[in-house]
């Protein structure tokens, strides 16, 4: 989604800014701007479209030391040049850029038009260079702070003034910011991506704090002008520059490094010999996770599958009710919150604005949520204060593969822990824990020899519907492969509970529609194989993925691709991989950004 970069110090700003803005296109974004302070006045450059056409238009100028930038995902108003950022007041003085949105736009714009102010653009942002502009009497400062106490909504604000080329205010209120603290040079972004390859050592900007930002530092202080404390942190490794590593697209490489991912999730968190698991930041002794009554994951997309496909395994395995949520939903509908229950929030970025709802909804309600976070140091992670990071390492594409494989890792290295405190066995934990272990070796021999996915990608690519369907623990899998599906290769299809299927999607089915069905070996296989037969009934084409060695399933389907046999709760672990390689190969085929597929964003920090 948006992304906001700004510099000031001793080297020319315009590459820099440009450099950042490249840093955080895998983010999803429609237009791109930048302003710079040159000799006394402002110049700006933006249009719709790529950074790349930004980076032509803008070669050979100004040398100017400061600037900032932006990458615009419509929200309010079309995506057109004049509502790309960034915006200026009326007298070309003051240039802002913002991510986040202004929830009392129509009051606020009203009030500045009786005042005579005539709007440029259709967006939220132009109010902030106008507001900022009215309340402005010298002190670059002290009209941020007076233009943001009059905002309702969220924000991550850098704002440049032409008079003062030595500065600019950074404010944020629910939309992250971190600042670099570099040497002759500080550099603000809204994702610490676009700012490690210049320094490690930041400052993240908490809600309700304005920073003036000079090439020395910045000064942080709350809205109302209180003084607060600031530790400088390091960023972690895991910011190392993205790179795509031989790999023709991020999304490819990421699936490619899934038994590295999984493994990562697993470090040091599974005690075979115990036959338990230990998760060291979320914070929970035996007696606590005894006491557990039930298990609420809250998460969107994705983030979402995992929290449906971890519920069942806590169901199944530790038999404790267990329960996903879509966060956009749950945060709405005034949920029960019972003290007794444990919340997970699941975000591969931390930032996505409806989880960060749910948890506040959660945390107000006076319940226990634990965050499921990638990025470390973001903002659900700091928010929830305790949880587990999944250590997938940087997720560039926007359509997510091995934060879901980690997510469902992690929360089933939490699932063994709950499990061991009521009815599994030592034994059985052992078993539990070695089918956990084992899971990167056999993530590694599907990926070695993948099965026959450009003949599955040939029947999708032309289809006009796909159906994707499995049970139980392949429920949430069909569930995932349909979004992979929809999100990069803009197929109509839809994942559905393969018993379910009868009563509905059936109808869709017609000569030659490829159905994928995912059904490997377990308790739902011969089920599994009553639906398959009715959907070739129905003219449909099966690509199946089961069990390697399933010799009888694998003949019943047009096109079969075999996984590792393993226990059936870590299943989806494998189930998944063939999905996300037939989205990605039909994608390719179709001629699709796939990294950065239209109207999507990486990190949905809009509600
Ligand atoms: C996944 O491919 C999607 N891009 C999207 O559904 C994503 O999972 C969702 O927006 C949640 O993001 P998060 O995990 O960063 O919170």
């Amino acid at each position: 989604m948006c992304g906001i970069i700004a510099y000031i110090g001793d080297q020319p700003a315009l590459p820099r800014l440009v450099e950042g803005l490249r840093r955080m296109e895998y983010r999803g974004y429609d237009s791109a701007g930048v302003a710079l302070v040159y000799e006394d006045s402002l110049w700006v450059r933006k249009d719709v479209g790529r950074v790349d056409n930004l980076a032509r238009a803008v070669e050979g100028g100004p040398g100017a030391l400061m600037g900032i930038a932006h990458t615009r995902w419509a929200t309010h108003g079309g995506i057109t040049q004049p509502n790309a950022h960034p915006h200026l007041d009326g007298e070309q003085r003051i240039a802002v850029v913002h991510n986040g949105i202004i929830e009392n736009m129509n009051a606020l714009k009203a009030q500045l038009q009786a005042d005579g102010v005539v709007f440029r653009s259709e967006t939220d942002t132009e109010i902030f260079a106008h507001l900022i502009r009215k309340h402005y009497t010298g002190d670059p400062r002290e009209a941020v702070c007076a233009a943001v106490k009059h905002v309702r909504g969220t924000y991550g604000l850098a704002v440049m003034f032409a008079d003062h080329p030595n500065v600019i205010v950074a404010a944020r209120n629910g939309s992250p910011l971190v600042i670099g603290l570099g040497d002759g040079e500080t550099i603000l972004a809204s994702d610490p991506q676009a700012i490690v390859a210049h320094t490690r050592r930041v400052i993240y900007l908490r809600d309700r704090e304005v920073a003036v930002i000079s090439r020395d530092g910045a000064n942080v202080q709350l809205v109302d002008g209180s003084s607060v404390g600031h530790e400088i942190e390091l960023l972690d490794n895991e910011y190392d520059l993205a790179e795509k590593g031989g790999f023709a697209h991020f999304m490819l490489k990421e699936i490619h490094e899934q038994s590295e991912s999984i493994e990562r999730a697993l470090r040091g968190r599974i005690q075979v010999d115990d036959g338990n698991a230990k998760l060291g930041g979320l914070e929970m002794s035996p007696r606590d996770l005894r006491a557990v009554a039930r298990v609420v994951c809250i998460g969107c997309g994705t983030s979402y599958h995992a929290g449906l496909t971890a519920a069942l395994a806590i169901e199944d395995l530790a038999r404790v009710p267990a329960r996903a949520e879509i966060a956009s939903e749950f945060r709405h509908r005034h949920p029960i919150v019972p003290p007794d229950a444990a919340f997970f929030a699941i975000s591969q970025s931390g930032e996505t604005a409806d989880t960060l709802g749910a948890v506040q909804e959660v945390m107000l309600k006076g319940g226990d949520v634990h965050g499921v976070v990638n990025v470390v140091g973001s903002t659900i992670a700091r928010t929830c204060g305790k949880g587990v990071y999944v250590y997938s390492g940087p997720e560039i594409a926007v359509a997510s593969t091995k934060a879901f494989t980690s997510q469902v890792t992690a929360l089933l290295v939490f699932t063994l822990m709950l499990a061991r405190t009521r009815n599994l066995s030592f034994e059985q934990g052992q078993r539990v824990a070695r089918h956990l272990v084992g899971v990167p070796d056999k993530v590694r021999e599907y990926l070695a020899d993948p099965g026959p996915i450009s003949a599955a990608a040939e029947l999708v690519a032309n289809a006009r519907y796909v159906q994707f369907l499995g049970r139980g623990y392949s429920y949430p899998v069909a569930l995932e492969g349909a979004l992979k599906l929809k999100e990069i290769a803009y197929i109509p299809c839809e994942g559905y509970p393969a018993g379910e299927m009868k009563h509905g999607p059936i109808a869709m089915l017609e000569e030659g529609t490829p159905v994928i069905m995912v059904a490997p070996r377990g308790s739902q296989r011969d089920k599994a194989i009553s639906n398959l037969r009715e959907v070739q009934a129905r003219g449909a084409k099966v690509i199946l993925v089961h069990s390697a060695g399933d010799d009888e399933l694998r003949d019943m389907a047009e096109i079969s691709i075999p996984v590792p046999q393993t226990a059936e709760f870590v299943s989806p672990l494998l189930t998944v991989i063939p999905l996300q390689l037939l989205s990605y190969e039909v994608a390719l085929r179709l001629g699709r950004d796939i990294d950065k597929p239209r109207n999507l964003a990486k990190s949905v920090t809009v509600e």
